[in-house]
């Protein structure tokens, strides 16, 4: 009697489970990142899933290879699994025909880190000071240089990189930094060498940008530039946009014999606060990163997530509320900022090590 009970259950529990296979649980929020070739898109999915699962939600992160056609077949799959949230750092503005789609299945989008463009089809957007990291880069650069004091007799000289130009955050950085650099461009202490957009909306942003934020195409042109425009100048900083192009374009410069120490190397700037830049910055070959902390960024999305998906009225801490500055070129979203940190030689063992952020023995 005993065995047929045991056997019975057995069998109950074996249909459960073809059961349970059959009826595939429906997908609560879809999590859409851009890439993988910068560092810091595997932890914004990794921090978002947990945050997500934490919350109880049934959660999933892809990463797009910066292809927008591959990650809107991404974002559309999480639709058709019934998200009933994606968040999005969007590749480019081609994006925007999911995210319509999404509107039209009444699935709530949230732009992350990246604008969405051309959109109006979503309402918030999260992200950091965008402004603030680009002006973190251009007072590095004003400090290292000591720009107060100096003169144009004896001026300073400094090249140009800014980000991808399908990337809404390239242009807030560019502008951010030139809003500190571009008065001592006009008073002639700095001059620009290579291609010198004074804002992101100059028909020469174009020529200083780096189609997808790939460190190859970046350090092609630091190399083209060495051996034109800057050939007969020392460089004394380089604005670079990430910590990516930041150690691409520090190796260009290593190559030239003008650069080839790390006395001899210029100031360099960066963003993202990179495992190899932190290294660089310990070492003296890069000058600075700005830390944007994605486990905040993460845990914050999923905050506002929450409260979405609940219909209730987002309230998030540590981030500022913003609905005046973020404009779609359809609509205002309301958006979300959170701080960066400066980083350089003197801080970066307190922000990024003694937070937590990374382990001692990573910044080997
Ligand atoms: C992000 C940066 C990142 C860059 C390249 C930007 O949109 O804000 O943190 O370095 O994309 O992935």
């Amino acid at each position: 009697m005993k065995r047929l009970v045991m056997t019975g259950l057995i069998m109950i529990l074996a249909l459960g489970g073809l059961f349970a296979q059959g009826n595939v649980e429906k997908l609560d929020i879809g999590l859409a990142m851009p890439e993988t070739h910068v560092e810091r898109w595997k932890r914004d999915g990794a921090a978002l899933l947990d945050a997500a699962e934490a919350k109880g939600y049934k959660a999933e992160t892809a990463f797009g290879d910066a292809d927008q056609s591959k990650q809107n077949q991404q974002i559309q799959d999480f639709i058709t699994k019934g998200a009933k949230l994606i968040v999005i750092g969007s590749v480019n503005e081609g994006v925007v025909s999911v995210v319509s789609d999404a509107a039209d299945d009444d699935v709530i989008v949230i732009a992350y880190d990246r604008l969405i463009t051309g959109s109006d089809d979503y309402d918030y957007y999260i992200t950091f000071d965008n402004f603030k990291v680009g002006q973190f880069q251009g007072m590095a650069i004003e400090e290292a240089l000591q720009l107060k004091s100096a003169t144009a007799a004896d001026p300073k000289y400094i090249t140009l990189f800014a980000g991808s130009p399908t990337d809404n955050n390239a242009n807030y950085f560019f502008d951010g930094a030139m809003s500190v650099l571009r008065p001592y461009v006009n008073s002639g202490v700095v001059r620009l060498v290579g291609p010198a957009p004074l804002d992101s909306s100059s028909s020469d942003f174009t020529r200083i940008a780096t189609e997808n934020w790939r460190a190859d195409v970046a350090k092609t042109r630091m190399e083209n530039l060495l051996g034109n425009d800057a050939k007969s100048v020392v460089l004394d900083a380089v604005l670079a946009p990430n910590d990516t192009l930041a150690r691409a374009i520090i190796e260009a410069l290593s190559t030239d014999e003008k650069y080839n120490s790390v006395d001899t190397l210029p100031v360099v700037t960066g963003q993202d606060g990179e495992v190899a830049s932190i290294q660089y910055i310990r070492d003296g070959k890069q000058y600075m990163t700005v830390f944007k902390d994605t486990r905040n960024l993460a845990a914050a999305a999923i905050e506002l997530a929450d409260a979405l998906i609940k219909g209730e009225t987002p309230s998030i801490a540590g981030a500022r509320l913003d609905k005046e500055s973020y404009h779609t070129g359809k609509k205002l979203v309301t958006s979300y900022l959170l701080e960066p940190v400066n980083v350089t030689r003197e801080n970066y063992q307190a922000v990024m090590i003694d937070s937590g952020f990374y382990a001692a023995s990573e910044i080997e």
